[in-house]
């Protein structure tokens, strides 16, 4: 996807749910409603209809065509033998996953330990967090991992304040505020750490939380010098507030610090992989078992419970048949639309794996079952010629994404393919953005941004058409900017045609 999430394409902005446990299921309504039925009718009318139902059964073994009736004139039947097709088809091979490990906690360390270093360069005390992504990135606490239901209104704080040894190299110090009876809490949290014991200052209910930060041992010999805090984007408003009115001075997110969690890790890189390609491989299963028919909203289910079935969390799933592809992210009337066989499908598709998130999207037809032809179809030409397009406008912006160059070119070099093609005007978005931990992350490629790319950035590159009343077609891949020219495409392999994805 390629811009924010919103309430449509997510349940809650991405942060880490506990949506794993719940799977979808249909089917089991449709079946309890049918128990109910027959347990309201009297006995004798039962015989009646087992005895139909013996003669109906006899002919239609005699006739061959018993498992037609069962396969088609059973949608909750239907739908479970379709989703276990697809699971079966994703599991006979999930070596994607092979080389994805947990970070570890020495690389927690090493984060906060460069962090250090652009807060010296920038000539600040301390950047100062809340659990959320960023204090995830750099402490390994979600927000839901601290505080499942809501987010607190008491102050939990992590500080990173940068310290300069003998030799002149600078470290992190990493401290925490917390209010007393939330200690030992946080304690427990496991937060990696060099210290044996993490540095907590603590504040009781009645006092100023800010205001015993300022007078802690962390700013000892500075506070009457109005000690900065680099605020992290995510910071609540009145937070950021009680720091500036107790004696703090705030500043926002330099470049340099927003470099360390942009440049990935070769750790990183290799979950940003196995989730990114694992999901393109999900996708390309359930098309294998589709058929006409089936609304957006049952392959919803099917791939969402795809991706629980091989550890994944759900984030987003936008699934668009035919002319609903042609809003990039869909509408509030989708979910409905029937599968044809010249329906072309968007799936814009995200889930979360050992912490990090994909984001990729497909655009296909399905296969004609079995001695069917691919019915004639007016736009089959047009749906032909866009999907090349498209294709070759990311060919296009992949060539771009080299180091030095800016995240304007990018977005530039997939817009002259499209432009030149003469449906420039049908390019409605920008071209892509960062992913990590969050799907969408800066730096964002959009023909303005002059952010110069470095290796170890990935991001994603999506370009579309959106042909109002007809369809869309979108195909979007992750990418790593390297070295030594090339970028490196993080999600397997890509699309190779309308029929393949
Ligand atoms: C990070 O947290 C997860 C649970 O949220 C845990 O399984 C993992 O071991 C932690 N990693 C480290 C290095 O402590
Ligand atoms: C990119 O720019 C930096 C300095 O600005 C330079 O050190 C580096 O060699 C450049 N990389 C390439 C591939 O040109």
């Amino acid at each position: 996807m390629f811009i924010l999430p919103e309430a449509h394409d997510s349940p809650k902005d991405g942060q880490q749910q506990n949506m794993a446990a719940t799977k979808v299921g249909f089917g089991e309504a449709a079946l309890f409603e049918k128990q109910r039925y027959s347990a309201k009718r009297s006995p004798g009318r039962v015989i009646h209809v087992l005895i139909a139902a013996v003669i109906i059964t006899a002919l239609l073994v005699k006739t061959g065509s018993l498992g037609t009736v069962l396969g088609h004139r059973n949608p909750a039947k239907q739908l479970k033998n379709i989703q276990k097709c697809s699971i079966d088809t994703l599991h006979k091979d999930l070596s994607f996953l092979d080389n994805a490990r947990p970070i570890q906690a020495a690389e927690f360390i090493q984060r906060r330990d460069r962090l250090a270093r652009a807060l010296d360069q920038n000539g600040v005390d301390a950047f100062v967090l809340e659990p959320g992504f960023t204090f995830q990135y750099y402490g390994n606490v979600s927000q839901p991992d601290w505080e499942p239901g809501e987010a607190e209104e008491r102050p939990f704080l992590m500080l990173v304040l940068p310290q300069r040894a003998s030799d002149g190299s600078v470290s992190a110090k990493t401290a925490f505020l917390a209010a007393h009876f939330e200690e030992g809490r946080a304690r427990m949290l496991g937060i990696p750490s060099r210290d044996e014991e993490l540095d907590i200052v603590i504040w009781e209910e009645h006092w100023n939380p800010y205001k015993t930060l300022l007078e802690s041992r962390l700013f000892a010999g500075k506070k009457e010098k109005q000690p900065t805090l680099m605020v992290e984007e995510e910071m609540r408003d009145f937070i950021v507030r009680g720091l500036q009115n107790n004696g703090f001075k705030t500043v926002g997110l330099s470049p340099e610090a927003e470099l360390v969690h942009q440049t990935k890790s070769p750790a990183e890189i290799e979950i940003i992989r196995a989730v990114n390609t694992g999901t393109i491989v999900a996708v390309r299963a359930v098309r294998t078992c589709l058929v006409p028919g089936l609304t957006e909203d049952e392959v919803t289910a099917i791939l969402d419970n795809t991706l629980l079935s091989m550890g994944f969390v759900t984030v987003f799933n936008i699934m668009l048949f035919g002319e609903h592809g042609a809003l990039p992210h869909g509408g509030f009337v989708t979910g409905g639309k029937k599968l044809t066989l010249d329906s072309v499908v968007i799936i814009d598709v995200g889930a979360r794996y050992l912490g990090y998130t994909s984001d990729i999207c497909r655009s296909f037809l399905i296969d004609p079952p079995k001695g069917r032809r691919v019915p004639e179809d007016p736009l089959r030409a047009e749906k032909e010629k866009i999907w090349r397009i498209v294709f070759d406008a990311q060919t296009a912006a992949s060539e771009a994404m080299r180091w030095n160059n800016t995240a304007a070119s990018v977005d530039i070099a997939a817009r002259s393919v499209i432009d030149a093609a003469g449906y420039g005007e049908f390019f409605t978005h920008r071209v892509g953005h960062s992913i990590g931990i969050k799907a969408h992350e800066s730096p964002y490629l959009n023909k303005w941004n002059t952010v110069k790319l470095s290796p170890g950035m990935t991001f994603t590159i999506e370009p579309g058409i959106y042909l109002e009343g007809k369809f869309g077609m979108r195909h979007e891949d992750i990418y790593r900017v390297t070295e030594t020219g090339d970028a490196e495409l993080l999600t397997g392999r890509r699309a190779r045609g309308l029929y393949d994805p």
